[in-house]
Formats: C-alpha cells, sequence, structure tokens
C-alpha cells in the first residue's frame, strides 16, 4: 500500500465548540472549515498542521458512531487516515491480505475525500481510514 502521509487524525468530542478554545487559543491552530457530514451523522472541525489535518468529530444524533464511542471509551482519538493514491486498490490490497473492511468500496466523507474503514478488529484496535 502506497501511503503518502497521515491525511487526519480523527477525535471524537461532545462539543466542537467547547473544544475550539483549547484548539485555537492554547494550540495556537485556526479552524479553517466546519461541515455536517449528514450520512455519518457528524459535524466536523478542520485543523491543519502542516500537510496533516486534526478532524474533530461531533455527533449530530444519538445514533451516530461517534455518540456510541464517546459513550463507551470517552472522548478521545478516534481513527487515523492514512493518504493513499487509489482507495479502491488500497482495500482490495487490505482485504487479500486478511483485513476484514468495514467499507467494501470508498464513499465520500468530509471535504470531499473517498474514504474507507478498516475494522479495528483487524488493525490492531487502530480504527484505520484510507483516504485520497
Ligand atoms: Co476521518
Amino acid at each position: 500500500m502506497d501511503i503518502s502521509h497521515i491525511e487526519h487524525i480523527g477525535i471524537a468530542v461532545k462539543s466542537i465548540a467547547d473544544n475550539l478554545p483549547y484548539y485555537e487559543n492554547v494550540l495556537g491552530m485556526k479552524c479553517y472549515n466546519i461541515e455536517e457530514v449528514a450520512d455519518q451523522k457528524v459535524k466536523t472541525a478542520f485543523f491543519k498542521v502542516g500537510q496533516t489535518k486534526i478532524e474533530l468529530l461531533e455527533p449530530t444524533s444519538d445514533e451516530s458512531t461517534i455518540a456510541k464511542f464517546i459513550e463507551k471509551r470517552g472522548e478521545g482519538v478516534h481513527h487515523i487516515a492514512f493518504a493513499v493514491p487509489d482507495v479502491a486498490a488500497a482495500l482490495a490490497e487490505a482485504e487479500s491480505k486478511g483485513v476484514q473492511l468495514i467499507d467494501k468500496a470508498p464513499r465520500k466523507g468530509a471535504e470531499g475525500l473517498n474514504i474507507a474503514f478498516l475494522h479495528p478488529k483487524s488493525t490492531h484496535g487502530v480504527l484505520t481510514e484510507l483516504c485520497m
């Protein structure tokens, strides 16, 4: 798999508004985009750190996987997203090497990216996203 860089780190939060002072005033980052991803039932806020982004994920429904994650494990790092040149090819490679997939095919994520998740059962507990 030809990973070029960490595209973003996803962090589950109860409230983006409550997190902004920490990221902006303490860490000195600037939130450049807030976007709702309706089919994932989340609101996202983005910050850039070099070529990597921090993606805050706030659930917009109790049915959201982010709401369930926070309920079980509290706020914190949710997933790591690697940039690959071809998500479908990377998924096929992962599957051929015995990795269980959450997404059999790429779908649309925030910021118009093509994204797909590998199952944390197959990735030693780290929810892993491939995107481009
Ligand atoms: Co992500």
